[in-house]
């Protein structure tokens, strides 16, 4: 996907020796890939269900319209204007700018915002290995005995070896292909598994649609309810409208710097953002009808579709078989996020002069793989350790997701819409109109950073 030379791209800028995307759709393949995977089918349902439904999916949604697209399009802008790693498109930048360089600071908490939130997000894609291949050997197994859900689920937490292994094997995975750089590999897993993944997240809404429980499941999804929203719930919808965007941690601006100078920024961002909403609320429409179903709680937690999705393949025809497919392309879309939140970290440490691209990724695979121990023993001989009634690895994702994403998320827009040459800008976004253009910038100057700020002093109570 990301060749040397660069067929695609215009003019020469093409100093950094960086590869570039081989066309539009490579890039939207990519992002896509980076923005779809468990921020969409395993958290948006659970901290939906945690958060009360209907209200928390509204604030979402409009959270993704005034802030996440904006914010998109930012990102994508200064990793093309700046065409290095995030850290160093930065400093660039602000000095083209005028400005501090010290604006690079945005890319550190940004790679390290992804180095915690990859360490938890790459244990839960363990669970995903574990899952398909649990069903795998189901296939194969003489005498199929119906898999007891929640028994299987609290097994696996129980097992700090299982855990540790299937983590294992999914860092390797990550450094593997980061290592390699994001190349072929990346683009065949997105244009082929990840509409494979689709189809059968359609399959299985289908399936709620014929349960009987769709219609309580559309009005518990589509029907606000404000009495449940207070300031932690519109944080929490915020973290995850950045969260499931892949925003606030230079992620997609580490993609940007690969986009040729032909691609509409914001057309591009849009599609994106299209795509990533669409499966996250087709994951609801899939799950919920199961748990209604099943008389099972919506307070599951991070264990909801681990729980649920087992008692839909244990009813349905070839559900072992659908079981497998549907975790092990679960964890090819996990796979293809994860090395996005590895990027901005690997791409910094390959433009220093003491890494190359291999050592940089099993560097920053290390230091992940260390933290994420954190979490995996939070579920077992850890669980009674906990801070503000959060454990370890509650405590992690927390902080990352809900108060650093938005927090690098602010600082972004602010550098972008305050800070950046304004003739950058316009150059960068010259498809838009400026109409267009005026919209874009009024919601990164002062609809985001207000949002934010406020969001944050309701969630403390200080309103
Ligand atoms: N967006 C991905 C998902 O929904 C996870 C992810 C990838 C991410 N890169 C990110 C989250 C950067 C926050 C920031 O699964």
């Amino acid at each position: 996907m990301l060749s040397s030379e660069n067929p695609a791209s215009g003019s020469g800028d093409q100093g950094s020796g960086h590869g570039m995307w081989s066309s539009r759709m490579a890039f939207i393949l990519a992002a896509t890939g980076s923005a779809v995977g468990l921020g969409n089918i395993w958290r948006f349902p659970y901290v939906t269900a945690e958060n009360g439904g209907g209200a928390f999916v509204l604030i979402y949604l409009v959270c993704i319209l005034a802030i996440g697209l904006p914010l998109l399009m930012s990102e994508i802008l200064v990793g093309r204007a700046g065409r290095h790693s995030p850290i160093n498109s930065l400093r660039l930048l602000a000095e083209r700018s005028q400005r501090t360089w010290r604006w690079m600071f945005v890319g550190v908490l940004g790679a390290l915002i992804g180095w915690m939130i990859l360490s938890f997000y790459s244990m839960v894609a363990g669970w995903t290995l574990a899952y398909g291949w649990h069903y795998l050997g189901e296939i194969f197994a003489s005498s199929t005995e119906a898999l007891d859900p929640q028994g299987k689920f609290e097994g696996l937490l129980a097992s700090p070896g299982a855990l540790i292994f299937w983590l294992t094997a999914f860092v390797s995975l990550s450094v593997g292909v980061v290592a390699l750089g994001v190349e072929k590999g990346l683009e065949r897993a997105v244009r082929i598994l990840m509409p494979m993944l689709f189809a059968l997240l359609l399959l299985m809404v289908g399936y709620g649609i014929a349960s009987g429980f769709f219609q309580q499941t559309i009005s518990y999804l589509f029907t606000p309810d404000f009495s449940k929203v207070d300031g932690g719930t519109i944080l929490e919808a915020m973290g995850q409208a950045f969260f499931s965007l892949s925003l606030g941690m230079t992620g997609i601006m580490a993609y940007g710097a690969y986009v040729p100078r032909n691609v509409n920024i914001g057309r591009t961002a849009g599609v994106i953002a299209l795509a990533d909403t669409g499966v996250a609320v087709l994951a609801g429409m899939a799950i919920f009808p199961i748990v209604f179903a099943h008389g099972l709680s919506t307070g599951e937690g991070p264990g909801l579709i681990f729980v649920t999705l087992p008692y839909a393949f244990n009813d349905m025809a070839f559900g072992t078989l659908f079981g497998f497919a549907f975790f092990l392309l679960l964890a090819v879309a996990a796979w293809t996020s994860a090395i996005s939140l590895m990027e901005p970290a690997v791409a910094y440490l390959s433009e220093t002069k003491r890494f190359t691209r291999v050592s940089a990724s099993i560097t920053v695979g290390v230091a992940t793989w260390v933290l994420a121990l954190g979490s995996v023993f939070s579920m077992n001989i850890w669980s009674e350790y906990t801070f503000a009634g959060r454990n370890f690895q509650e405590l992690i994702e927390y902080i990352s997701s809900n108060l650093l994403l938005p927090l690098g998320g602010l600082a972004t827009g602010v550098f972008v819409g305050w800070a950046l040459s304004r003739v950058i800008a316009r150059e960068q976004l010259s498809e838009l109109s400026d109409t267009q253009y005026q919209v874009w910038r009024f919601l990164l100057r002062y609809v985001g950073p207000v949002l934010v700020f406020v969001v944050f002093l309701s969630a403390a109570g200080v309103i």
